[in-house]
């Protein structure tokens, strides 16, 4: 496995691989893997010949200094588990390496970027589309896969990929959950562990809304408020239900796909789930 910190070594060793005939995937990741980031390499695999994988923490779709310094991050740890997975190589740049001029130029999806998390942290999806797309032009993917945990950034970098034409496959891979049903993230390290148990209410609440029989946005948002109140160490940032495709939000009766997107805060820890719901 191959680890560059260069940009333009990168992009040559990726048009090589094409050159060869290889169709080359990425998998963009912070780090801190765990088995749902090697979910993302797997299915990676099935779609190309060679995986490419950065680890990159990026500063700018990170609001507060703290949440970025707090990052956690074993860059061993994640290249010998990368290794393993038998990952072609691994892109490995700083913030100089890739902001040299500082970040000026900016990649925004308008209609997506500012509504729901993107109004409970400004700044943060601004900074995953300008950074995804720098990473594209550096990977040269032909296709990429992204976790549907984080929904409303993979229907953002959907919706980059056909406004500004790129020649990227984008592809979705459902949640991968730990045992317990709490999805997982590379911020469950941080849960202590009274809010790692009491954050198990965010997939109970999207299981017993799936189950209902009720299809009506406003009944199933109370339903899901109501079950994660009752969880003292929860402390909401919004419960939404919305248009699974535009992420419009819904009222009245469900009649084509939804999606319920979830932000709770357990002590500093901001987690987020989702489940898509049909008629
Ligand atoms: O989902 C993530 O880990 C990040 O937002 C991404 C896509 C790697 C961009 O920094």
């Amino acid at each position: 496995m191959e680890i560059f910190t260069d940009k333009a070594a990168t992009r040559t060793h990726a048009l090589s691989l094409k050159a060869q005939g290889k169709r080359v995937a990425c998998v963009l990741t912070m780090g801190a893997l765990h088995d749902g980031h090697l979910g993302l390499v797997r299915k990676a695999q099935t779609l190309a010949d060679a995986v490419l994988v950065s680890i990159f923490v990026n500063p700018t779709q990170f609001g507060e200094q703290a949440d970025l310094d707090a990052y956690p991050s074993d860059t061993d740890r994640d290249l010998s588990m990368l290794r393993a997975e038998g990952v072609d190589a691994v892109f490995l740049p700083t913030p100089d390496i890739m902001y040299p001029d500082g970040p000026d130029t900016i990649v925004n999806v308008a209609s997506l970027s500012t509504i729901l998390q993107g109004a409970v942290r400004p700044g943060h999806f601004q900074g995953v589309s300008t950074v995804v797309t720098k990473l594209f032009n550096i990977l040269q993917p032909d296709v990429t896969v992204f976790g549907e945990k984080d929904f409303q950034q993979l229907a953002m970098i959907r919706k980059m990929v056909r406004d500004l034409d790129m020649p990227v496959d984008v592809q979705g891979l459902p949640i991968v959950r730990e045992p317990d049903g709490l999805a997982m993230s590379s911020r469950n390290v941080r849960l202590t562990p009274k809010d790692r148990d009491a954050a198990r209410v965010l997939s109970r609440s999207l299981d017993q809304a799936e189950a209902s029989t009720v299809r009506d946005a406003e009944t199933l948002q109370n339903l899901i408020t109501e079950t994660i109140a009752a969880e003292p160490r929860a402390d909401v940032k919004s419960i939404d239900i919305c248009d699974a495709t535009t992420l419009a939000p819904l009222t009245g009766a469900i009649t084509h796909p939804a999606v319920i997107l979830l932000s709770v805060a357990f002590g500093d820890v901001l987690l987020i789930d989702n489940r898509v719901i049909t008629p």
